[in-house]
């Protein structure tokens, strides 16, 4: 995303209300050189083209910033993201996707209990810990057998819960349980690590 786009979205966002992320300085963030979001979207934008002509499912697609980097490669999207406020916010980021999706405002549960969308590709990035064992279960058995392609964020320094997130429900922060689960599942499983502040992708591929 060029940074022309991002203040237009960030003055858009700002307008809509006193947000949580506001109060973070979250959009800062991903503006500045050693911010979270411009170090996953760095890690990430070199694995993007394996996205190449697949359905992406972006689970947690928060505003859809991210969403709209995948959506670049990918055929079509889908985000699917449990908090209101962050989904209409990606409505807006909508707009400037030129690739066909949807943005969802359901959780993964609904989303993976209804199952009417087709998909082959997914990726989840510092979410997967919020989930119930439903969900986890639900991912296992209705959503990476759909799926050739998979990408999961790390989030090794994980251990503390804030006041504002959902609690942390079970270890899927770090790397070797998201490698567990996607092996599990029966994808060969890839990890492009970074050094400074861990963040790991985890790649796992079926043929
Ligand atoms: C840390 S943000 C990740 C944003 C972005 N996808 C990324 O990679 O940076 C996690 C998002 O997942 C959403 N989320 C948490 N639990 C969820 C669930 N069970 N179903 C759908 N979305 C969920 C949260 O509301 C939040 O917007």
């Amino acid at each position: 995303m060029n940074m022309e786009l991002f203040k237009t979205l960030k003055e858009n966002w700002d307008k809509d209300g006193h947000r949580r992320y506001h109060d973070r300085d979250y959009h800062q963030n991903y503006l500045h050189p050693s911010g979270s979001f411009k170090r996953k979207v760095d890690l990430l934008t070199p694995l993007l083209s394996l996205f190449q002509d697949r359905i992406v499912v972006d689970i947690g697609s928060n505003v859809g910033i991210i969403t709209y980097e995948i959506a670049w490669y990918a055929k079509k999207y889908i985000g699917v993201e449990i908090w209101d406020d962050a989904y209409k916010q990606s409505l807006f980021v909508q707009k400037y996707i030129e690739k066909e999706g949807v943005f969802l405002n359901q959780s993964m549960e609904e989303f993976l209990s209804k199952n009417e969308y087709d998909y082959n590709a997914a990726y989840a990035g510092n979410v997967l810990y919020y989930f119930t064992d439903k969900e986890v279960k639900l991912m296992e058995d209705v959503m990476l057998p759909k799926c050739k392609i998979v990408i999961f964020l790390s989030c090794e320094e994980k251990k503390y819960e804030t006041e504002v997130e959902p609690p942390i429900r079970n270890d899927l922060y770090n790397t070797e349980s998201l490698k567990d689960i996607l092996k599990k599942s029966g994808f060969s499983v890839e990890v492009i690590a970074t050094k400074e502040v861990p963040l790991n992708a985890v790649v796992g591929k079926r043929n």
